[in-house]
């Protein structure tokens, strides 16, 4: 069964309409009819209802058919528009389609399978004709809503660069007044450092033992605040992106057991059990020694500042694939170094692994708190460590144990800058 249309019949004669209407329900159409004899009232009942099909005399009082359906087209008023003609109107009745209608029947022609056929076909065309429309209509929301989004992330995408670049130019201007700051801080510290040694030189003799001491702590506590400026230093100049590494051929055992002995005194003076434990059968390797060296201090001594008296520092090193010297030849980026550094101290607590590689990060940040230090050690170690094309890992166990695990290619290209 079909869905009750609303059909509207405009027509004066009083035969016609009775004659459209009969032939209508003969079609089989399941109608509610509203039928309005002149153009006034086609215009107040259009402006009330809406309506599936309009049936339109072509000739009603006053007004002729072209002029009413250009009218209610005017109206944007969609609704599909059958006009029926008197004998032999077949040409006004082409102009009249031009002006929007959808067919035209002669009256004299009117059957009820014709104007059922036409009929169907009229609504069938308005109902697609709606969706196409409506669907345009999605289209284009969907389309401006896509549009007006792209500018609102052009708008984002302008901000982030701009805040980008105001964040880098901070960040270059924290790394000059670093680095300004930090060349000032050493010349007078140098002066402090050298004469405090000059002083402690046992040809002078010029100290009773109270003043040695005094001149000693002096000399300790310059030293360290140099090495802090140092690092300061450094990590600002790998931060401004002006740090390089210069690679050449050297044997990592020998670099470790020198880095080794040269921090034993530390290990030493904390009762720290320090050693190494190397598998590598062939330790050739083409680095930047300087930096690795670096880097290992840094590590070691972070191991030995975190660790109780009585505990273990060790340095662990093995390759990941054969020395280059097998028989396989090997791919250089598989050809890879795992250096650990494990101590049996205080540990780190997970929440904070993700933090301690930022500079300036330390996990104790109170004014008294129980370890010196700068906090740039491992900021540095990090950025050292990416630039040889490699990566640090952490893991720990609090109160029990770390192992900071180091991979980096066995050898690196010629030049490399950060
Ligand atoms: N071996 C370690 N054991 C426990 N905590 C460590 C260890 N190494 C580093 N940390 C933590 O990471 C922080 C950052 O280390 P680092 O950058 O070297 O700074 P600093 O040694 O100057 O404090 C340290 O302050 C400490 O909290
Ligand atoms: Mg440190």
């Amino acid at each position: 069964m079909e869905n009750t249309l609303e059909v509207l019949v405009v027509d004066d004669d009083e035969v016609d309409r009775m004659l459209l209407i009969r032939s209508l329900k003969a079609a089989g159409l399941n109608i509610h009819l509203t039928e309005v004899t002149n153009f006034d009232e086609v215009i107040v009942t259009l402006a009330e209802t809406k309506f599936d099909c309009i049936f339109i005399d072509d000739c009603l009082p006053g007004k002729d058919g072209l002029t009413l359906i250009k009218e209610i087209r005017g109206l944007n008023i969609t609704s599909p528009l059958i006009v029926l003609t008197g004998q032999g109107d077949e040409q006004i009745a082409v102009d009249i389609m031009k002006a929007g209608a959808y067919d035209y029947i002669p009256k004299s022609k009117i059957t009820p399978d014709r104007l059922g056929l036409v009929t169907r076909n009229a609504i069938k065309f308005y109902q697609a004709n709606t969706e196409a429309t409506l669907a345009n209509q999605r289209l284009q929301e969907s389309y401006d809503l896509l549009v007006k989004q792209n500018h609102q992330l052009e708008a984002q995408q302008r901000q982030i660069q701009l805040q980008n670049w105001q964040l880098k130019k901070a960040s270059q201007l924290k790394s000059q007044f670093l680095s300004m700051m930090s060349h000032e801080l050493k010349t007078p510290l140098n002066a402090i450092i050298g004469f405090s040694q000059m002083l402690l030189r046992p040809s002078k003799g010029i100290l009773n033992q109270q003043q040695s001491k005094m001149v000693e702590t002096i000399l300790r506590n310059g030293k360290q605040l140099l090495t802090m400026l140092n690092e300061i230093l450094d990590l600002s100049e790998i931060e401004a992106g002006n740090a390089k590494l210069k690679p050449d051929f050297f044997d990592l055992t020998q670099v470790i057991n020198n880095v080794v002995e040269e921090i034993y005194p530390q290990a030493i003076a904390k009762n720290i059990n320090l050693f190494t434990d190397i598998h590598l059968k062939n330790s050739k390797v083409f680095n930047d020694s300087r930096r690795l060296r670096q880097v290992l201090i840094h590590l070691l001594s972070n191991a030995i500042k975190f660790t109780d008296s009585g505990g273990k520092v060790w340095v662990e090193v093995s390759a990941i694939q054969p020395d280059i010297h097998s028989e396989i030849k090997l791919d250089r980026e598989m050809n890879k170094l795992i250096i650990s550094v494990h101590d049996t101290g205080i540990g780190i607590a997970l929440e904070d692994l993700e933090y301690i590689f930022e500079p300036f990060r330390q996990i104790d940040q109170t004014i008294t708190k129980k370890y010196p230090g700068t906090g740039v050690g491992l900021a540095i170690t990090d950025s050292i460590i990416k630039m040889m094309s490699g990566k640090i890992t952490v893991s720990s166990e609090i109160g029990q144990c770390t192992t900071f695990q180091i991979e980096i290619p066995r050898n690196i290209p010629l030049t490399v800058d950060c």
